[in-house]
């Protein structure tokens, strides 16, 4: 079954923090990704992940400086979530 993928709004994005027992949420290319799950595997650590979560660009920023040649969609397409739209757009 594939997985439901949702139009998620900046407020939504910005909603999944990582904190409070809310799921971290990262964007690549427009696409946004559930990291909770991933969060402990990461080899450069919880804090350096938790940086771009919730956050619009930060994640694709951060990421690309740091290891431009590791392949996000590889290694997270499973914990795809949907893709960032404009507030607007999130409105059913
Ligand atoms: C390693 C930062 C997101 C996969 C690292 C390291 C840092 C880092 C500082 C350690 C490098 C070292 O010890 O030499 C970040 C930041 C991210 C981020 C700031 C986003 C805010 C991701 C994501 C993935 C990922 C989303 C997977 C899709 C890896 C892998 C390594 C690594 C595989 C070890 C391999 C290597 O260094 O070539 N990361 N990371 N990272 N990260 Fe990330």
């Amino acid at each position: 079954v594939p997985p439901q993928l949702i139009r998620v709004p900046p407020s939504l994005l910005k909603y999944h923090t990582g904190r409070k027992g809310k799921d971290a949420w990262g964007v690549w290319k427009g696409k946004v990704y559930n990291l909770t799950p991933y969060m402990k595997f990461h080899p450069g650590g919880v804090d350096q992940l938790m940086r771009g979560a919730g956050k619009e660009k930060d994640g694709e920023r951060l990421f690309n400086e740091v290891h431009p040649w590791v392949s996000w969609e590889n290694m997270l397409g499973e914990c795809l979530v949907g893709i960032l739209v404009s507030e607007s757009e999130g409105k059913p």
